[in-house]
């Protein structure tokens, strides 16, 4: 880390926290022994009117030993991939539920809620290549707007009340520029393909909380300050407008701010970050953690410390967002590291395993998992 990002980082109220803890060395390469649970991380969560729960896939759901700690931690379910257009709509107009149905039924079995991710994805990246390959013809606009309509209505028919949050729109602000991202659908519509979606959504389901969630995180720095930007002018512009935005989700995929070598997370802005999520409040927004991990590819390799440092970090974050009342619900994105998405989207230099999650590969809680139980009982009660 350069000179002035340690002294930044420092500086920070919400990063002492995290550097007060962890950075000594130690050799000994084997994980922290944790206690096993009593109580799960929902039972604690919900003692404070918050849910709590993870990002469930296929993969998961078919693997027995998440599902048992599922039981054990989760109140709240949602599908990793199974609910994006790409798998519910994989051709136009041809419907396919059975992935996510099968994830929504274990929810149900275990008296877990669910929460829905997500109706529109806005980024050229993450739409089926259908979409992305459409021939709008020769009155884009409207084409554009029953694409998304027809596939936003018949996903939130199909579930009804059984899926009370969804987020609406996903990324739809580019994390560079804070500008609307280019799509197959944003070139016609421009910002009005997030509000056809929402408006969609909350047609087919009154009652349900509609969220815009995004990535935008308290990083330091330019890229960091415009993307927040992006998305309080976004959320402002739909307010404006009457747009039916109940809530913003906040990923929490933390840590991407480290670089390799770096020993650490980066440079972090809390007092702009407070003043992002008080000026969303101020809109009358609530808040949910929809998506925690923590990237570690910027720290040692020694595993005691990476786990150590990943668990302050956690806890900082946590006990900063949970002072926010407004949140009502911590998911994370994943349960165990092996099959995180980190492993391949963040690896690490080294080529070592990332431990971004609160399970280890051998089904073990982490440190992790401690520091989110720890701020579970330390926040204030919503
Ligand atoms: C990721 C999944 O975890 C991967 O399996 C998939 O290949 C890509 O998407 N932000 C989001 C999530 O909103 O949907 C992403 O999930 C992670 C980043």
């Amino acid at each position: 880390m350069a000179e002035l990002d340690r002294r930044h980082l420092l500086a920070a109220p919400f990063a002492l926290a995290v550097a007060g803890c962890g950075s000594t060395a130690n050799n000994s390469p084997a994980p922290i022994p944790q206690p096993v649970p009593t109580e799960g991380l929902h039972a604690l969560a919900s003692q404070k009117g918050v849910a709590f729960g993870f990002a469930m896939g296929t993969g998961q759901f078919n693997d027995p030993r998440v599902r048992e700690i599922a039981k054990l931690e989760c109140g709240l379910i949602v599908c990793e991939n199974e609910h994006k257009w790409p798998a519910t709509e994989p051709a136009e107009g041809r419907f396919d539920f059975r992935a996510g149905d099968a994830i929504v039924a274990f929810a149900e079995q275990n008296r877990m809620a669910m929460r829905g991710h997500t109706l529109f994805w806005a980024s050229p990246r993450w739409l089926p290549r259908w979409v992305t390959n459409y021939d709008l013809g020769s009155a884009p606009a409207s084409k554009a707007a029953s694409l998304i309509t027809t596939h936003v209505q018949t996903v939130a028919r199909h579930y009804g009340d059984r899926i009370p949050t969804w987020d609406a729109v996903n990324e739809a602000i580019d994390n560079d520029t804070g500008q609307l991202r280019d799509t197959v659908l944003s070139k016609p519509l421009g910002v009005q393909c997030v509000d056809i979606a929402f408006r969609a959504a909350r047609e087919a389901l009154p009652k349900a909380k509609l969220v815009y969630n995004d990535f935008m995180s308290w990083d330091a720095g330019r890229t960091a300050a415009a993307h927040r930007d992006g998305v309080l002018r976004l959320l402002e512009g739909m307010k404006a407008r009457n747009v039916p935005v109940d809530a913003l989700g906040i990923q929490g995929h933390i840590g991407g701010g480290g670089q390799p070598g770096s020993g650490g997370f980066g440079a972090l802005d809390e007092s702009a970050w407070r003043r992002f999520l008080d000026e969303a409040r101020g809109m009358g927004l609530t808040f949910q953690i929809t998506e925690l991990d923590v990237q570690d590819r910027g720290l040692p390799a020694e595993v005691t410390t990476r786990d150590r440092e990943v668990a302050a970090h956690t806890k900082a974050f946590l006990d900063m967002m949970l002072s926010y009342k407004e949140v009502d619900q911590v998911l994370t994105w994943g349960l165990v590291d092996h099959q995180s998405w980190v492993q391949s989207f963040f690896p690490r230099a080294d080529g070592l395993p990332v431990r971004p999650l609160p399970y280890d590969a051998n089904f073990q809680p982490k440190p992790m998992r401690e520091a989110i139980a720890a701020a579970f009982r330390a926040a204030p009660a919503r």
